[in-house]
């Protein structure tokens, strides 16, 4: 059986990482940061690139600029292994950029979104038969252009034959404009986190608002940091515990991580259980190395990880 392709339609932009920053910005002064990293950023890039370190075929539908950035970005996903052909380049729009000032644990971050509100319904190929098994959207509220048609492109790929998934992410604008009763019997898996889950449905407790999204739901796989995550999906409801890392270096894209362990098992037919604890195990993973990607160099890197810290011998083929 050839293997199977996942697709990921989102936003691109660069994350430039200011590290050591002497103190907090003031108006009218200048401050030293002694490190700086640029490297891939945003949700969907961060689960694309590390779904294809898992060994997925994935390609990317998204929107750049034809700028320096848009370049930059190009080559990381290419070296990824990250299929582009689906990536459009606007002549001039600007690709996107997070600048993210980091102070020990946290983090200030200034995003231009850039072309993040570029992509449309239009240029995702969602064609019947469909040569991808599996699509995931991620990042629903940074991108306007897709925001409005989110049910439809989900009706879409389900009546194409694929199976779904949704990160909305967190909501800027904190209006939470997503009507989860019409698009989540499209979405297979919905995967927020606690925060989100609950801002969204507005409920005062997460039982609660597991409760207003259930009647609407396929499966459930919801994010809880360190206690690991929780499956939802028709009368089965479980919890598996997060992985305990020895060496913790940042949580930047550990949800990404997750939803790519996640998703790999998902499409090869793995019970729920079975994709909770991979998506913890990829969680896990991602916070022992900086940012969003640094702990996925390739399957190698990814198994040697999984043996030293815990004991496990994967095969990721
Ligand atoms: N400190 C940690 N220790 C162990 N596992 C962790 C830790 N933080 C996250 N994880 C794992 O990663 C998964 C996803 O992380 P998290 O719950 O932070 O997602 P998120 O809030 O969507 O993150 P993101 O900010 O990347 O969108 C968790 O369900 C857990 O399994
Ligand atoms: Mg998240």
């Amino acid at each position: 059986m050839p293997n199977p392709k996942l697709l990921v339609a989102g936003e691109l932009n660069v994350d430039l990482i200011l590290n050591k920053i002497q103190a907090f910005p003031q108006m009218g002064k200048e401050m030293i940061a002694e490190e700086m990293e640029i490297c891939l950023g945003s949700s969907s890039a961060i689960m694309a690139a590390n779904s294809a370190a898992l060994g997925v075929d994935t390609t990317f539908c998204g929107v750049i600029g034809e700028d320096y950035f848009g370049e930059f970005i190009l080559r990381e996903l290419e070296k990824k292994a990250v299929s582009c052909q689906h990536i459009t380049r606007l002549a001039g729009r600007k690709t996107g950029c997070t600048l993210v000032m980091s102070y020990d644990q946290d983090r200030a971050n200034v995003t231009y979104p850039g072309t993040m509100d570029a992509l449309t319904i239009r240029d995702i190929p969602i064609e019947s038969p469909t040569v991808y098994q599996h699509l995931h959207v991620s990042s629903l509220f940074l991108q306007k252009g897709i925001h409005r048609d989110i049910a439809q492109i989900f009706m879409h790929a389900k009546a194409a034959g694929m199976t779904t998934s949704l990160d909305m992410q967190w909501d800027p604008t904190e209006q939470w404009a997503f009507d989860y009763a019409a698009c989540l019997p499209y979405v297979d898996v919905f995967m927020p986190n606690e925060a989100e889950l609950l801002a969204l449905t507005k409920a005062g407790s997460l039982a609660a608002a597991m409760e207003k999204v259930r009647p609407y739901l396929n499966t459930l796989a919801l994010k809880m940091g360190k206690n690991g995550s929780m499956g939802i999906c028709g009368g089965q409801e479980l919890t598996v515990p997060a992985f305990e890392v020895p060496h913790f270096v940042d949580a930047i894209g550990a949800g990404d991580s997750f939803n790519a362990g996640f998703i790999q098992k998902y499409m090869s037919g793995a019970p729920l259980e079975e994709c909770l604890r991979a998506g913890n195990l990829m969680g896990a993973i991602s916070t022992t190395g900086a940012g969003g990607t640094g702990a996925f160099a390739d399957r190698q890197k990814i198994s040697e990880t999984i043996k030293d810290f815990w004991g496990i011998e994967l095969s990721l083929t």
